[in-house]
Formats: C-alpha cells, structure tokens, sequence
C-alpha cells in the first residue's frame, strides 16, 4: 500500500493526475485521434478488479465499459470509478452474452477479458471480430480447436489478441531473458518451470470469501471455487500451464525462430483434494464422495526444434511453498528461481552456487530500471504493472504486442495435449504448429527496450 502511494504521489508531479512518467505523455503524442485509450473489461472478479484498480491509475486510459454477470461485482467496480474521480462507464451483464453489446460499442477500442477459461475463446473471438485490441487472461484456451479458433480469428479479421502473461514480466524472470540476449548462458540447453502453487483454498471456499472457510465448489462457491475446480474433476491435465511456460516460451524465442515439436505428460495419483476436503469438511460432507480426475503433480516434457526440452510442472493439489520452479540452463551455466542460485562456468566459484542476486541487479531489465519503482504497488510484486502497461502502449499504437496470439495459441495447447498424452499411457503428442511455418521467419520481439515507440 505504501508503494501504492509513492506511485500516486510520484506521478502526480507530472500534473496529470494520476499518471505517470514521461514516456506516457510522449506516448499521447503518438496518437492521431484520440489522447486516451478506450478500455472495456470484461469480467470483473478478481483479476478484472485488479487490472481496473491498476487501469485507474493511468491518465492514458479511459475505462469505457464494464461487463459482469454478477451484480455485486459490478457495484464493488462502481465504487472504485467513483472512488478514482471518474465518469461512470456503461455497464453490461444481464445475462452471459451481453458482453457482445459492450462489443458493439464504438467508445471502446481496446478490451481485456478475465472470465473463467471456458469464455475466453468465445469472448476473444468475438472481440477480435469487432475489431478490439484484445488481452485475455491466461489460459486463453482449454482445447485444441479453442487454440486454432483464436489463431484463424486473428488472421481473418487482423485485431490483435494479447494474452495477459504477467509472468513474464515478472523483475528476475525479466533479468534472466537480459541475461540470455547476452548471451551469459551461451547456447540454450534446457529449461524447466511450472505452476507449482498450493491452491486448496482458492478450488474450495464456503461461499462467502474468495479463498477457504469451507470446502464448498461449484454453485455453492464463489470465485475461482466456482468455476476452477471442476477442471480438476473433468481433466487429467495441466490446467494452467502458462504462468511456467510463458516466460521460457519467450526465452526459447518459441514461435520466432524455434517451435514446440511434441510433447508427453505424466500424472501421480491424486489424493491433495479428497484429503482436503475430509480433513477440513469431514468425511461425512458430500463433497468427499467427489472423485477427481487430476493427479496432483503433472509433469511434461515439451522437445523444441532446437533440442532444448521444457520441463512443466503442474502441482495445485498438496501442502507446498508457492514456487515456478524455473531453470535455465545453457553452455556456460545455469539459474535457478528456487534457491535464488546461478552459476556461470569461469566466473562463478568452481562448481558452486553462487547467489544470483548480483547478477540479476546486474542485468535489470531496462523496463523495470524505469518504472520499478512506479511499479512495485500494483500488484504481483509489480509485474501485473507491466503486463498492462504492454498491453497498453501496444493498443494505443496499434502494433504487435509482446505476447500474440501465436504464444497464446502454443502455450495454451499444452492442457488438452496433456490430457491426450495421460490418457493414452503418457505417449508423445505432436505439437501443433499454430503459426503455418511462420515461425522460421518471426523475429523474436524487441523485449530488451525500455519501451514500445517503434
Ligand atoms: N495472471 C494472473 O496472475 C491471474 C490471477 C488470477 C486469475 N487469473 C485469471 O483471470 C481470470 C479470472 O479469474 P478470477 O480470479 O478473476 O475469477 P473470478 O471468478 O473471481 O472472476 C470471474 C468473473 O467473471 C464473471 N463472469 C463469468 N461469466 C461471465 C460472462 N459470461 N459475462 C460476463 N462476466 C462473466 C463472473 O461473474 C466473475 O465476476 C481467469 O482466467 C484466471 O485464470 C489470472
């Protein structure tokens, strides 16, 4: 809260109000028409409020229109515009396809979607039809043709999708592909990474708080509980691959200049949901007769053109520290996240972990030099700043984002591949090519700039 603070503090010197540095005044310039991007979000849950929380704060954006099926979500939004000194926007959501009015509305040029999974196609698809610079929240798809449906949307109507990966903007993960560019691990060998994240009390709740109190899924539920746990019932899979993959996808340069070629996934038994729910209902609530579907740990091995195979895991269901497990490793060394550790052959004592603090102050990324300290309020220790402020720059300029629809398509396909390998005794899946071969001619995107003027 108090980074909160500073940030509103700080760029109120620029006398715009509430935003920002100089690079968003500059970035008005570049506008032909209007001076503020247009916003429409729909989905206002708890993700949707964050990002309309760190939307308020740009002087650069004007939030339009808003869309939830839930009213109390809607006043909750209501509070905060009126709360930011701002005009009310228009408001959607009287039953689920009344997004598709908001989509109609020429007052809003860009849209983020952060619904649960299984609208994100749907509403991204249409989106994209109407023209609307398009961010959705990860995953944005669940099955292979949902990955295919986003991709030939993309090349029909020429709107770009974005899919709002904050973890790739995440301050080390961001100094680490600094450190790659650099070439500090020399040739990429190997990676590894996943979403390793005790989520028992976000998938059960007693239906009035968002995370715990009871072991309640479904309708019962709220939030994620609501939605989000049925996939472990339904799918033996990796639900939620991209928070891992995302930024080793980038990395890699996946789509632009490398690919994925074929994957296999392999999944433990599952017990993490049923003990949860004994343990903290009772053996008696009837939630316990519920068999669920997913192991508690999947693990993937994803090959690359290159040969430089992605480990992923997936482990949501027992007692454990949050972690994404990264690793990557190359001819002259090797980072790991879990430990905060590096090693780099030559500089490093030999054949010992040093700390990586030094390196990653050492290779800061030229974003986070910048607005770091704008940024470390915003949530996600800063990155969702970061995954908006792409999103942002890059509608307002109506260029490529950072993250297309291609990684949004590849990363995506790894949950129904993983449910295709698992329940065909773990054999390889081929890897779709979501960019028809386009990918040995994409140049990897300029991630090293400090900005999005090109
Ligand atoms: N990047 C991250 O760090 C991060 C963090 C949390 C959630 N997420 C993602 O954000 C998305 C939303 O998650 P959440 O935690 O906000 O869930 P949530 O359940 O709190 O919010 C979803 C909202 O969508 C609304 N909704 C459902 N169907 C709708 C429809 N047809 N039209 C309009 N509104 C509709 C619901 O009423 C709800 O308010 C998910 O895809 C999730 O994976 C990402």
């Amino acid at each position: 809260m108090g980074s909160r603070r500073k940030f509103i503090k700080k760029t109120s010197a620029f006398g715009l109000g509430a935003m920002v540095a100089p690079e968003f005044i500059a970035a008005m310039d570049h506008r032909s028409s209007q001076s503020k991007l247009k916003v429409g979000i729909i989905g206002v849950g708890l993700r949707g409020t964050a990002h309309l929380a760190n939307l308020l704060l740009r002087e650069d954006v004007e939030i339009t229109a808003l869309c939830d099926i839930d009213p109390f979500r809607i006043d909750l939004s209501k509070g905060m515009l009126k709360d930011a000194g701002k005009a009310a926007p228009k408001f959607f959501g009287k039953d689920e396809y009344d997004y598709r009015n908001l989509l109609e509305m020429e007052e809003v040029e860009a849209v983020i979607i952060a619904t649960p999974w299984r609208w994100h196609v749907p509403m991204s698809v249409d989106s994209m039809k109407a023209g609307k610079y398009t961010g959705v929240e990860v995953s944005a798809a669940t099955t292979l043709e949902g990955c295919w449906e986003l991709v030939d949307a993309y090349e029909a109507t020429g709107t770009q999708l974005m899919i709002l990966e904050n973890v790739n903007f995440r301050r080390d993960v961001m100094a680490v592909l600094n450190m790659v560019k650099n070439g500090v691990f020399g040739e990429l060998v190997h990676f590894r990474c996943g979403y390793q994240h005790d989520l028992r009390e976000v998938k059960f709740n007693n239906g009035l708080q968002p995370y715990g109190g009871g072991v309640e899924f479904g309708e019962k539920a709220i939030s994620e509980a609501k939605w989000r746990t049925e996939y472990s019932v339904k799918y033996n899979a990796d639900v939620y691959p991209t928070h891992g993959l995302g930024p080793v996808a980038v990395m890699a340069d996946i789509n632009r200049g490398n690919r994925f070629v074929s994957m296999s996934s392999f999944a433990t038994k599952g017990i993490g949901l049923h003990n949860h729910i004994v343990n903290t209902g009772g053996k008696e609530h009837p939630n316990a007769k519920v068999v669920f579907k997913q192991g508690d740990v999947i693990t993937t091995t994803t090959n690359t053109s290159r040969g430089e195979p992605i480990v992923i895991t997936h482990d949501c269901n027992l007692p454990r520290p949050y972690s994404l497990g990264f690793r990557v490793q190359g001819a002259n060394g090797i980072w790991e996240a879990d430990g905060k550790r590096i090693y780099i052959e030559g500089i490093s004592p030999e054949h010992q972990w040093e700390d990586s603090a030094a390196w990653l102050k050492k290779y800061d990324h030229p974003l986070w030099k910048k607005y770091g300290e704008f940024a470390t309020g915003s949530g996600h220790g800063g990155m969702d700043f970061f995954v908006l402020n792409a999103f942002v720059e890059s509608a307002k300029r109506k260029i490529a984002p950072p993250l297309d629809v291609y990684d949004a398509a590849s990363w995506s396909a790894v949950t129904p591949l993983s449910a295709a390998s698992i329940a065909n005794n773990n054999q390889p899946q081929a890897f779709p090519d979501f960019t028809r071969g386009k990918w040995k001619e994409r140049k990897p995107f300029p991630w090293m700039s400090d900005g999005y003027n090109r």
